[in-house]
């Protein structure tokens, strides 16, 4: 079967292990398992550390189990990488393994209260959100891992009393997930790469060390950090179970890891993934670009340690798919799973009317970052039904998508040629024409749909000499689609769904 190269993809909603054929993107064999989420209080988002863990492990053994009924063997597998759900933050015990919290997502926004108290340290009392943005990329939100950390600091007895005796570690998921797949208490390295680092505000984003003028502003200990290595070089070897002695060799968070598997290796290029939110991650090469339109300066990738960092400008949009699920579970307007044919014939349905929908559930993202922000529907009239607001929920993952693009066109002059999409949500074609015609920009789809799987085992395999990133471009088919309509159609309803933003942004409780 030849050399094989392992992907551990753990996202917010599932996990899955990917064996890659080394140097290309054909899937040998594979396993996905969900993974759920729990909610204790409104706005709070929590997982299982041990869950996640389990979870990983279930994936990795079904895969074996499917690689060996294929005639294949363990001991074809290079190595492995792993990408992840970024910013999610865990805490654990070093002595016992155990976490010492459930692990608080990304969308969480039980820490709203602490940006609060942090824009207070803001000095001149000016509560510029951006203060720390010149150092690490980010505003200060409740997304990223470092006011995930002060919460838990501030509020969980346990984490304070271990960051106090010295046994608190600090992780995101990839940390955590190799730490506990290289030995865990007994021996497990602790590391992260600087794309997952450069999610937590503790980074800068020009050294690619954690900083101590930024762990200061947090309060927060340095020992409980990991040591950031490349995103692709050999970190360790797995201790335990069917891939025992397997090295560790790729890590890159999955927004990240989906630039490189969509192989936007060039300045200039971009993707977007469509999951639970959509990410778009467009490559500005070696060059930091700071944002003056609100989108995140973030590494890209460093695919090893004698090689430089190249950087991304990201626009994060923090409900897309999650707003189909709403429709689905909330509203029961959808069918169960919410199938992309289906979703698709239900916006077909609409005739008429112009229906806006922000799905603001948690305040909004780039470029607006606005976390007192609330969703809105408007424009309802006694004709609207309920196809109109699935066609609205679509048209919104769209048009969010449009304001990123408008913003990155603002930092960085140029338009884009195409935009290229992954993630589940890209299946639905309906939603992809739409998007090329709300935003006026060719889409292109490649025919394999595991983008963030290939880019982490791509680092992987690289750092084990099985996979040359610097040759030609795999060549993966793809579909495109371009805009229809004109450009006064598309200005006229984006317009209007810029008044719909300024609704949800004035919404105060
Ligand atoms: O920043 C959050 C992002 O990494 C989550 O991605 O695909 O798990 O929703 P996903």
């Amino acid at each position: 079967m030849g050399p094989l190269v392992g992907a551990i993809d753990e996202g917010t909603s599932s996990a899955r292990f990917i064996l890659f054929k080394a140097g290309t993107a054909e899937i040998v064999a594979s396993h996905q398992q969900e993974l759920p989420q729990i909610h204790p209080q409104e706005g709070w988002v929590e997982q299982d550390p041990m869950e996640i863990i389990s979870c990983v492990q279930t994936c990795i053994e079904n895969t074996i189990d499917k690689l060996i009924a294929k005639g294949g063997s363990v001991n074809d597998i290079v190595s492995v990488g792993v990408t992840n759900q970024r910013e999610s933050t865990v805490l654990w015990d070093k002595t016992t393994g155990e976490p010492l919290y459930n692990s608080i997502v990304w969308l969480d926004v039980r820490t709203s209260t602490t940006v609060d108290v942090l824009l207070d340290r803001v000095p001149n009392k000016s509560r510029n959100k951006n203060y720390l943005k010149p150092l690490c990329g980010l505003p200060l939100s409740p997304y990223f891992s470092a006011v995930k950390i002060k919460w838990l600091q501030d509020n969980i007895p346990k984490v304070k009393k271990a960051m106090e005796t010295g046994n608190c570690l600090f992780g995101t998921i990839d940390s955590w997930l190799i730490w506990n797949l290289t030995g865990g208490k007994n021996g497990g390295i602790h590391i992260t790469d600087p794309t997952n680092a450069s999610r937590t505000m503790l980074m800068n984003i020009e050294t690619l060390k954690w900083d101590p003028v930024l762990i200061n502003f947090f309060e927060i200990p340095s020992n409980i950090l990991p040591t950031i290595k490349s995103s692709s070089e050999v970190y360790g070897t797995i201790a335990e179970g069917s891939l025992r002695g397997v090295k560790v060799a790729g890590c890159l968070g999955d927004q990240q890891s989906a630039l490189v598997g969509q192989q936007c290796l060039n300045r200039g290029q971009a993707k977007a993934t469509y999951g639970t939110g959509c990410f778009l991650l467009y490559n500005t090469g070696p060059l930091k670009v700071h944002s003056s339109h609100g989108l995140l300066t973030t590494v890209a990738y460093q695919l090893g340690p004698d090689r430089p960092p190249i950087y991304a400008l990201e626009g994060s949009v923090a409900i897309a798919g999650a707003a189909l699920n709403w429709l689905r579970d909330n509203l029961r307007v959808l069918p169960s799973f919410g199938h992309a044919q289906e979703i698709a014939e239900k916006a077909s349905e609409v005739e008429a009317g112009e229906v806006y929908f922000v799905p603001a559930f948690s305040g909004l993202y780039a470029p607006y970052w606005q976390q007192e922000a609330r969703g809105v529907i408007v424009g309802i009239s006694d004709d609207t039904e309920s196809c109109h607001i699935v066609k609205a929920t679509l048209e919104a993952v769209c048009f969010q998508t449009r304001d990123i693009l408008e913003a990155m066109i603002s930092d960085y002059g140029a338009p884009l040629l195409n935009l290229q999409v992954d993630g589940g949500m890209t299946a639905n074609q309906l939603l992809m024409q739409m998007q090329s015609d709300l935003a006026g920009t060719t889409i292109v789809r490649p025919s394999m749909a595991e983008s963030t799987a290939l880019g982490a085992a791509m680092a992987a395999g690289a750092a084990v000499g099985h996979w040359n990133i610097d040759g030609p471009p795999l060549n993966i088919p793809s579909t495109r689609w371009t805009p229809q309509g004109t450009e006064d159609e598309r200005d006229v309803k984006y317009s209007r769904w810029k008044m719909a933003v300024e609704k949800a942004m004035g919404w105060e409780m």
